[in-house]
């Protein structure tokens, strides 16, 4: 059920700080020094003990697969392989016992992602746990062990609350581990946790200011391409806004990681390309300011997401979005909300069919 809203998708942009919150529920203790992850107790030993962690996903959750990269990287000190399961599954690629693979699927459905963790499976000894966000589903019975989001049943083709929740159970996993492995302090532990706590208050102040969003959104949707741009944990988050335009708007977008830009794309820009720049106040920041002066140089348009209060981008982009301030490393919980309302708007604005749109199913059963 819609309820009052035009779209499922507008809705299930609008569901995210509860569905988050679903997502925390019975995993978070009530003072936040812990976390419990009840599925994934029995192996938690392989997990702390990993050699490595490789995750397998398409679409939308390969994108909160890269965002979780970076904080397993961080938090737990595990290196860590991002793959497209389409692509992995037909390499010969190498794996030891003591790998942890991580099957990322909303529907648990997708035929590539199915069809790699069954490789794995034949051909290793490694771990598989899963992410999926319909119980029951192929790869929640195929893994050996998993974490569900419970984001609620997603009907947009579009994925928007699958993918911040997903990007939760992965961040929750993250900190267990690192805590676990003594890489996160006691109390910083806390801290952390408390951090991801206060998300969904943040996004309910984004959702406040959605009007104020689409008015930015409508100058932008007769362009026909566009680029999104970020750097560190914000750049699977400009995949993520490319993605969600292309799909729903027919527009051409792409993303990149904004120091890449000069190797290429920016010989794309001229007046009538926007870009999107997720430039919140983090370790980057001055990178990425530097980064919206050369879109400047050459008449692009800049459409900044940057933290709230923030002076200086304000002169220089053409339209500047504000998110509160949160923890650095979970700022794609929040920017990405900005770009998926962007998106729809644009899409509703051209007249598409935001729930279907063409080309695509809601679950990927084809290889
Ligand atoms: C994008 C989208 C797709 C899916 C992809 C994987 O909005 O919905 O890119 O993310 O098909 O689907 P799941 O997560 O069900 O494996």
């Amino acid at each position: 059920d819609k309820g009052d809203y035009e779209h499922f998708m507008l809705k299930e942009i609008h569901d995210q700080p509860s569905s988050i919150e679903d997502t925390f529920r019975g995993r978070i203790s009530m003072d936040h020094s812990k976390i419990f992850l009840g599925g994934i107790l029995d192996v938690l030993p392989s997990l702390i003990n990993a050699r490595r962690i490789i995750i397998l996903a398409c679409g939308t959750s390969w994108h909160a697969g890269l965002v979780s990269e970076y904080l397993f990287e961080e938090y737990a000190r595990v290196p860590v392989e991002v793959e497209y399961a389409s692509e992995f599954r037909y390499r010969k690629p190498i794996l030891y016992p003591d790998d942890v693979v991580i099957a990322i699927s909303q529907s648990g459905e997708t035929a590539d992602t199915l069809a790699a963790i069954r490789m794995v499976r034949e051909q290793s000894e490694a771990t598989i746990l899963g992410i999926c966000n319909v119980a029951g589903s192929s790869i929640s019975r195929e893994t050996d062990a998993g974490v569900y989001t419970h984001a609620g049943i997603e009907i947009g083709v579009a994925s928007t609350k699958a993918f911040t929740a997903q990007i939760t159970v992965l961040t929750m996993m993250a900190f267990l581990l690192g805590h676990r492995k003594k890489k996160i302090s006691d109390s910083d532990y806390v801290k952390l946790v408390n951090a991801l706590t206060e998300i969904p208050g943040k996004m309910r102040e984004i959702l406040n200011h959605e009007g104020f969003i689409k008015d930015v959104a409508n100058k932008y949707t007769n362009v026909t391409n566009s680029l999104y741009l970020g750097r560190g944990v914000l750049y699977p988050v400009a995949l993520e806004g490319a993605l969600k335009l292309k799909e729903i708007s027919y527009i051409h977008a792409e993303g990149y990681p904004a120091a890449e830009m000069k190797h290429g794309p920016i010989a794309l820009i001229d007046e009538n390309m926007p870009v999107f720049v997720l430039a919140v106040k983090d370790d980057s920041y001055e990178k990425i300011t530097s980064n919206i002066q050369e879109v400047k140089a050459r008449n692009g348009k800049v459409v900044a997401i940057v933290t709230e209060g923030e002076k200086t981008l304000r002169n220089m982009a053409d339209d500047v979005i504000e998110i509160p301030a949160c923890h650095k490393s979970l700022s794609p919980l929040l920017a990405v909300v900005p770009l998926q309302i962007i998106s729809y708007q644009i899409a509703v604005m051209r007249g598409c069919n935001v729930d279907q749109p063409r080309n695509l199913a809601k679950s990927v059963t084809v290889e």
